[in-house]
């Protein structure tokens, strides 16, 4: 069943009833104030950092779900004894005469009815500023007068989330509030060490507020029946200590058909250390009214919506398709990037299944995002590269993860996830083929986040490259240190502790579990390292590079190659995992779609016959799962992988991120039919239809969707933050499609199904205007006959970078 629609001309998804199967979500803001935002309003806001700057609170795991938000209390005195609902439906989950939520780019509205009272909600946050606006419009739809109480409740958060939710002996201690006519602001710690504060405003006179939560809801009540709404008046309550929140009451008297519209906003300001006060104990209000004067009028917010609006219609510019296949269409050309650009944004930190408070920006996982991110804002893509680049270790290794505040990187997970440092040169080859920038190689950048260890990005590069030559096993395979792309591949934390972590704890450093996962990256990043440095005048060292490369290459054949598939790894007393000797876990999706997608055995035969035995084993209905059969019972030389029960997550779950690999390759190896039939598995949008059983929104990639060994195979979860927005947006663009950066240029290279006819794609690149059409009447999967640029034949298939401002005609005719 569906619970919505696209409506692809807006670029939103329409969800038809709030009772989803899920909280479907989207996110506000995409530079410093990020929003998340439920169908029914729930959510929370943070600046920058979810975990050290969060403004508003939100209850993971609470019952009912989705528990905080920005909330609307109406209460309609037309109707007899005052008819109180909430317009989001939750959280009094009112029946509603009509609602509609539609998520938009950056921004979402809520629409509903009851007893002729009309109310429209559109949230989001402008560019440049750090708040959310809240635009709400009543409509009396009714004959008669209505007279409106309106209330607005948010709940503040204590700004450091995890003390928020875990120290309440201070807690309920330093909560503190200023009321100043329609303003309440929230300055809890700034009398001692915080310069910042928070302030909930509306645009009109109010008539009435309260900033207690328990004098504005009763001790003893839920969100669903807030006392002061049912009792039809504020209390003015001035929070001291306890549980600070913030609600205006508004009167609104409406004739039938008229309507009126607020502005409210919910905003972060910082003072300067010797400017925070105006007199003693009262806040310097002058940046909120700075900000709050921007957005003072409902034309002003619509204004600003304007400029969020194209700035997402030039951003998707950059990249549009056409095609028969709307589903494929909507996701390659809306709603994959947008995900990229959110997992760009938030790496794993703040989702519905990630609290933002437990991880921070991932050195593996942003480098990665940005290959599906890179298109859109080169210029944040770079800045992003040297920020990771800063926590990388002199040895080449890196900080698995770092703060977005501070940048610096995180003790506690610390290092040793062997296949950290790779990603970077992934990520820099991704930059420079976008935007032909090797200056960015020059750039000086610190090691370990200390200047004085600073040396040129391509010298991070070779200490990747190198770590990488230096740290092999018996097998000459990568060693794998404390996990690679799966972090649940444990191979030295042998733990027996409840609770202790399987990615940090190592009791047994044999020094000798190698990955042949790593292998196959280095085979496939290795040659990029290699053209970088001869582009570069560095030909000693493409040389190097690229024996390197072979030699590896030469290890995974000798030894990473089980006779049907690729060896997953070899665990810390030299015994093969991924192989038909294994009882359980003889199969592994990772090493095989990566060494195919790396080129290796494509010659031999090994390559199709990996992918055949991938098909066979390992595929579903609803993509691939990692790997068969499912662990059934703990492994301790194997780690988290074993601890998950059978289908779920890294235990033989669909883990979407890595079936792009096996997409990819399959394009490598010329498969368009079996490219997009693996595609469209993962692909939210092909099951829309179904989503009582998935579950997770149908407009964005789920980290993980149950396999075939759950009980609710096809269920997903971890929606939003995943790997798998990069990977699916560069094998559909780039591998399908067949639009891809290279460093000369742009590579045409469509891999599709022989049914697909016709489609054009739109590519703004390093400065030109690309306008695709591709023709494959001939019906082949892949293979191009010939090429026309503005009317001329076109010798190969590379474009140039014409760098021009100007649109380029380019028609592509596929066939033998
Ligand atoms: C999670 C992690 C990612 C890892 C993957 C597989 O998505 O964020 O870094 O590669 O799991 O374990
Ligand atoms: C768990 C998850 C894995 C994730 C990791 C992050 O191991 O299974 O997907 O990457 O935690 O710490």
């Amino acid at each position: 069943m569906q619970y919505g629609y696209f409506d692809d001309n807006a670029r939103e998804y329409v969800i038809t009833r709030p009772d989803t199967p899920y909280p479907w979500i989207n996110y506000l803001g995409c530079e410093n104030f990020y929003g998340l935002f439920s169908n029914t309003s729930g959510g929370y806001c943070f600046y920058r950092d979810a975990r050290m700057l969060r403004l508003t609170r939100y209850r993971y795991n609470n019952v009912p779900a989705d528990a905080g938000g920005r909330y609307f209390y109406l209460r309609d005195g037309s109707v007899c004894g005052g008819d109180v609902w909430t317009p989001s439906w939750m959280p009094m989950k009112s029946a509603l005469d009509r609602y509609e939520c539609r998520h938009g780019m950056g921004y979402s509205r809520i629409s509903s009815a009851r007893n002729g009272l009309a109310f429209s909600q559109i949230s989001f946050v402008p560019l440049h500023d750090t708040c959310e606006i809240h635009k709400v419009t009543l409509t009396n739809e009714s004959n008669v007068d209505k007279r409106i109480d309106m209330f607005s409740f948010i709940e503040f958060c204590l700004w450091n989330a995890n003390d928020d939710m875990t120290n309440f002996q201070r807690n309920f201690s330093i909560g503190e509030v200023e009321i100043d006519g329609s303003r309440i602001y929230h300055k809890t710690e700034y009398r001692e060490r915080r310069n910042h504060y928070a302030v909930w405003a509306v645009n009109v006179p109010i008539d009435g507020f309260d900033t207690d939560r328990q004098t504005f809801l009763g001790l003893y009540n839920g969100f669903d029946h807030p006392q002061v709404v049912f009792d039809g008046e504020s209390k003015n309550s001035v929070a001291s200590g306890w549980a600070p929140i913030g609600s205006h009451r508004i009167k609104a008297k409406l004739a039938p058909g008229e309507s009126k519209t607020f502005v409210f906003v919910l905003g972060y300001c910082e003072n300067h250390e010797d400017q925070k006060w105006e007199k003693q104990g009262v806040i310097n209000k002058k940046p909120a009214n700075n900000l709050l004067a921007k957005y003072g009028t409902p034309d002003a917010a619509d204004e600003a919506l304007a400029a969020l609006n194209e700035y997402w219609k030039t951003l998707l510019g950059r990249f549009t398709v056409d095609a028969e296949d709307k589903k494929m269409a909507r996701m390659a050309g809306i709603w994959n990037q947008y995900q990229c650009m959110v997992t760009f944004n938030m790496s794993r930190s703040a989702s519905y299944f990630e609290s933002g408070i437990g991880r921070g920006m991932g050195f593996r996982d942003s480098n990665q995002d940005l290959l599906g991110f890179v298109h859109l804002v080169p210029e944040r893509a770079r800045a992003r590269i040297l920020d990771i680049a800063a926590t990388q270790f002199p040895d080449g290794s890196a900080y698995h993860q770092y703060q977005p505040l501070t940048k610096r990187g995180n003790n506690e997970v610390g290092s040793g996830f062997n296949d950290d440092p790779l990603w970077l040169i992934c990520g820099v080859a991704a930059y420079i083929k976008e935007t032909g920038d090797y200056g960015i190689l020059d750039e000086k950048v610190p090691f370990d986040n200390n200047e004085a260890l600073a040396d040129t990005l391509f010298v991070h590069l070779k200490r990747s490259f190198d770590y990488t030559v230096t740290h092999t096993g018996p097998h000459g395979l990568p060693l794998i240190g404390r996990a690679d792309w799966n972090d649940c591949l444990n191979l030295n934390c042998f733990s027996k502790t409840p609770g202790e972590s399987f990615q940090t704890t190592a009791n047994f450093e044999s020094g000798i579990a190698e990955s042949v996962l790593i292998a196959a990256i280095f085979v496939f990043t290795g040659p990029e390292y290699a053209e970088i440095c001869r582009r570069t005048g560095r030909n000693d060292e493409a040389q190097y590079a690229e024996k390197a490369v072979a030699s590896m290459t030469e290890a995974v054949n000798n030894h990473g190659w089980d006779g049907g598939w690729f060896l997953r790894a070899y665990d810390a007393h030299g015994k093969k995992i991924g192989s038909k000797e294994c009882e359980d876990g003889k199969i592994f999706i990772e090493s095989n779609g990566f060494a195919v997608m790396a080129g290796i055995g494509v010659n031999d035969g090994r390559a199709q016959k990996a992918l055949d035995s991938v098909k066979e084993h390992l595929d579903t209905k609803y993509g691939i799962v990692l790997l068969q059969p499912a662990y059934k019972d703990y492994h301790i030389e194997l780690g988290e992988v074993s601890s998950y029960p059978p289908g779920y997550k890294e235990n033989a779950g669909i883990f979407c991120h890595n079936n792009p690999w096996v997409t990819i390759g399959e394009t490598v190896l010329g498969h368009g039919n079996r490219a997009f039939e693996t595609y469209t598995k993962i692909c939210p949008a092909y099951r829309e239809d179904d989503s009582d059983l998935r579950r997770m929104e149908p407009y964005v990639y789920a980290q993980m969707v149950a396999g075939k060994d759950a009980v609710n195979h096809g269920e997903a979860k971890n929606s939003w933050l995943t790997g798998t927005a990069a990977w699916t947006f560069v094998s559909i663009s780039q591998y399908i499609l067949g639009v891809r950066p290279v460093f000369d240029g742009l590579l045409l290279d469509p891999c599709i199904p022989s049914s697909m006819k016709n489609y054009t794609v739109t590519r703004r690149f390093r400065g030109a205007d690309y306008h695709i059409t591709v023709d494959n009447s001939a019906g082949v999967e892949k293979g191009i006959k010939s090429i026309t640029v503005d009317g001329n034949p076109h010798d190969g298939t590379v474009l140039p970078a014409f760098g021009d401002n100007k649109v380029h005609n380019v028609i592509v005719t596929m066939g033998k």
